[in-house]
């Protein structure tokens, strides 16, 4: 599966692109808001061998695809979409990306795509997303691309020593 956007290219996963995941998951930029506090090569194997799973999936609900430059072809991040069960009006969005990439629309772009397709090829009404109430540049992302504010859970997480407020966000296809 592909999807382009201006400057990306979103393909499916495949094994050989743990390394790349890995290079940017063991940044503390990008574990500061995650329960994790380091990665290693097996979990991360693990990580990417999750999503090259769920395309023989039938039918399938995973979406979840590598997010490349497409000059280089280098992996950045993973941007994707699940339905919450097959045929469902309903699905969820997830995306990360490298720090080094940061701050340039890339996550942006990458979640107006994957709307497209969830609108249009999945035919799916409602799409939500949830992250920790810290993760602005996240909400950010969501708000750029419609989604509207549903709720805040509080103290709904705890690592890291504290407690995170959850934020709960969703578009529905007519916005
Ligand atoms: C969230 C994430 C995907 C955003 O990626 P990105 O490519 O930098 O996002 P964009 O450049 O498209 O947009 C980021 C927006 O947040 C804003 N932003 C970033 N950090 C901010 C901060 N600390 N305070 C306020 N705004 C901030 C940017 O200015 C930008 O908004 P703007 O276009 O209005 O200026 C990226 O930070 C990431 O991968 N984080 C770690 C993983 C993660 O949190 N994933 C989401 C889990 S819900």
């Amino acid at each position: 599966m592909l999807l382009h956007t201006p400057r990306l290219l979103l393909r499916d996963f495949v094994p050989g692109d743990w390394p790349a995941v890995y290079a940017y998951q063991r940044d503390p930029r990008y574990l500061r808001l995650y329960e994790w506090t380091d990665r290693t090569p097996d979990e991360v194997q693990a990580f990417v061998q999750m999503f090259v799973d769920q395309q023989a999936e039938q039918p399938r609900t995973r979406f979840q695809l590598a997010v490349t430059l497409p000059a280089s072809g280098e992996v950045i991040g993973n941007c994707g979409i699940r339905l919450t069960a097959a045929g469902s009006h309903e699905a969820e969005i997830g995306y990360e990306l490298s720090p080094n990439q940061w701050g340039r629309g890339y996550a942006t772009e990458a979640v107006a795509a994957i709307l497209r397709f969830g609108f249009t090829e999945l035919g799916v009404h409602r799409v939500s997303a949830w992250l920790v109430a810290d993760n602005v540049a996240s909400a950010r992302v969501l708000e750029k691309n419609g989604f509207q504010l549903e709720g805040r859970l509080r103290d709904k997480e705890r690592y890291k020593g504290r407690y995170w407020d959850v934020l709960m966000y969703a578009r529905v296809a007519e916005e």
